[in-house]
């Protein structure tokens, strides 16, 4: 029953390879009626659950913590279980897959280019130096809080999605893997700088990053692969100088 703080929201959503349309893509529209609180996660539960059982889309935690509800909402990278659905503002709620990925079903992208990218920076503590024999690899309180802003990110793709170097090529390493790897290699435990470089002083690293910023207003937690990135930078050329 409709009450004040209820709205019928269209979503109009981006659909791909389903019925009988298996390679294109193509719009189809829903009426949700939503509450103040949902999330777009919520609307487009109910509409897979009460109206199109077809519809695709990736969830899990439902609480911004796994990352693969990722997608397109009205136009912006972001996660549909913490957008809430009344504070976008529109009657019609656009919902599309994270550009740049390849299409699978719907709102599913082919997300194996995100453990790649990843893994290609060498995401672990590389040491080379024995640990001491009685007690860990130890760091000071301002060595760990280095570390802070760095180690959060949740590999949703947001950032990579908003980023026009990856639109221009999709083997560019890109926002969250440079974030990931300033994470090892600010760590003072960490003695594989060399390694983890590697991949990133490349014609698909660091120098494909114009420093638009996009990637800082996508991320869902508030990181900041750019200023990451402006760091990965500086370290590249000092080593190479010095
Ligand atoms: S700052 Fe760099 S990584 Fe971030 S969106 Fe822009 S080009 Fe991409
Ligand atoms: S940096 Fe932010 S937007 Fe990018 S993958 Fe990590 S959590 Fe998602
Ligand atoms: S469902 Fe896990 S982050 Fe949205």
């Amino acid at each position: 029953m409709a009450n004040h703080e209820n709205k019928t929201l269209t979503f109009r959503i981006r659909r791909y390879g389903t019925g009988g349309k298996a390679h294109e893509h193509y719009w189809q529209e829903y009426k949700v009626e939503a509450m103040k609180g949902q999330s777009v996660l919520d609307c487009l539960n109910e509409i897979r659950f009460k109206q199109d059982g077809s519809l695709t889309f990736r969830r899990s935690c439902r609480s911004g913590i796994c990352g693969s509800c990722a997608m397109t909402i009205n136009g912006v990278s972001r996660l549909a279980c913490e957008t809430q659905v009344m504070t976008l503002g529109t009657e019609t709620v656009t919902v599309e897959p994270l550009k740049g990925f390849r299409p699978i079903k719907d709102l599913a992208v082919d997300i194996d280019p995100i453990p790649e990218k990843l893994l290609a920076v060498k995401p672990y503590l590389i040491t080379k130096t024995p640990p001491p024999s009685d007690q860990e690899r130890l760091q000071s309180q301002a060595e760990r809080s280095r570390l802070d802003g760095l180690y959060e990110c949740i590999l949703c793709g947001c950032c990579t999605a908003s980023c026009p170097s990856f639109w221009a090529d999709e083997k560019y390493l890109g926002p969250f893997a440079f974030l990931k790897a300033y994470r090892f290699i600010a760590d003072s435990r960490d003695e594989g700088e060399r390694e983890h470089f590697e991949a990133l002083d490349d014609k698909h690293g660091l120098w494909r990053c114009h420093t638009i910023f996009n990637c800082v207003e996508a991320c869902p937690k508030s990181l900041n692969p750019t200023k990451a990135i402006a760091a990965l930078k500086r370290e590249l050329v000092k080593n190479r100088i010095g």
